[in-house]
């Protein structure tokens, strides 16, 4: 089902946990709000859910107005991160008990009750397992329960809520594989919350990123990574460097130089430049780039990860290198350019960058090509 929240603010007290959020869900989508904590993303969810009402704002759920329904008239099937079974049930039992307690006009008849739910616990793979407590289940297998459960309601929306925070890493990768394909056969509506990047950026169809209560960019996991719209994107969604820079006549200086790179029809003033470690070309005697002293050379996989001092007033920067192009020890000077950037203007502050969001015309950064 469709799910649109429209200029929802929620205060705590006088506090502002959300200000001003809208966000159109698509049917059957999966959708991931990664952001800090503390950004928001479990009281946009509780919201959703009619665990928490809004001080301004509206929810639909497809084109009813959800806002004033209760949390069994919303049909919603949850996941939290510390997994709320029953311990006193079994597996069958915890993934019928949604369906049991219906009010009876309501309620399917006990054998279709046990039939959906064994189709379920399949569907999660743990057939077999269905006599089991919680107890004597790993935490993995524990969270793939509670999810059977949440969709056994056939629920308008599941809403996951960091479901696998609590595990480890090996576990959480493979989960986020599984939930995927999970998504992918059953088509759900679907708000996960993460404060992981690789895991939003890896699951989901489109990524809300969230800060400090409010939406800074939503968009594909590419267009996340590939167009970060603004500072904390760039900053909070893989890795990036930064630079104070200068802005004449459409070319871009760094210090007392020019480094290369035009950014025609921007005004004249200060600037930051943004660059990702492996959005680089190394020049050879350089007239007019950046340049920097190695200070340490890391290899990390299939890649070489350089930092470079540019200067005491600067902060180090990360370039990165394959393996074989970069033999440089410590202290060596090394020439490059950014290939793809982007720059952002100091006066910019967040209402700048949401309405860059909604109306792309207005762009005031630049992107480099
Ligand atoms: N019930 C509550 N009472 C008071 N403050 C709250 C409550 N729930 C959340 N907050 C505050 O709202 C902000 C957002 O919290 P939350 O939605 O939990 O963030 P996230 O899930 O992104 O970590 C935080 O500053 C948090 O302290
Ligand atoms: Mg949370």
């Amino acid at each position: 089902m469709e799910v649109r929240v429209q200029n929802i603010r929620k205060e705590f007290g006088r506090f502002p946990a959300l200000e001003d959020v809208s966000l159109d869900i698509r049917s059957g989508e999966l959708i991931a709000l990664l952001g800090p904590s503390g950004s928001g993303k479990t009281t946009l969810l509780r919201l959703v859910a009619g665990l928490e009402s809004p001080t301004e704002g509206m929810i639909f759920f497809g084109e009813q107005d959800a806002s004033r329904k209760s949390v069994q008239e919303r049909n919603i099937g949850f996941v939290f991160q510390h997994y709320a079974l029953f311990r006193h049930m079994t597996v069958l039992d915890n993934v019928s008990f949604g369906l049991k307690v219906r009010p009876s006009n309501r309620r399917p008849p006990a054998a279709e009750i046990r039939r959906r739910a064994l189709d379920l616990i399949d569907l999660v793979q743990l057939s077999g397992l269905e006599k089991r407590y919680p107890g004597q289940l790993s935490g993995g297998q524990r969270q793939r329960v509670a999810l059977a459960r949440a969709m056994a309601v056939e629920p308008n929306v599941l809403l996951l809520d960091e479901p696998f925070g609590a595990l480890d890493a090996q576990v959480r990768k493979e989960l986020r594989k599984w939930l995927r394909e999970i998504h992918d056969r059953t088509g759900h509506t679907t708000i996960f919350v993460t404060h992981d990047q690789e895991e939003a950026l890896e699951l989901a169809d489109r990524v809300v990123v969230m800060s400090k209560g409010a939406i800074e960019q939503v968009g594909t996991p590419d267009e996340i990574y590939d167009h970060p719209v603004s500072p904390f994107v760039y900053g909070f969604i893989g890795q990036s460097n930064c630079l104070n820079v200068t802005l004449a006549n459409g070319e871009i200086w760094f210090e007392d130089r020019p480094i290369g790179l035009r950014a025609a029809n921007e005004p004249d003033g200060t600037a930051t430049l943004y660059f990702r470690p492996h959005d680089i070309e190394l020049i050879d005697g350089c007239g007019g780039c950046l340049a920097g002293l190695v200070t340490a050379s890391r290899r990390v996989a299939g890649t070489r990860h350089l930092e470079l001092d540019l200067g005491r007033a600067h902060p180090s920067v990360e370039i990165e290198l394959p393996p074989e192009r970069a033999t440089s020890t410590d202290h060596t000077r090394v020439a490059f350019r950014p290939t793809k950037w982007k720059l952002f203007r100091k006066e910019e502050k967040r209402g700048a960058a949401q309405q860059r969001v909604e109306t792309p015309a207005a762009e005031l950064a630049r992107t480099g090509t």
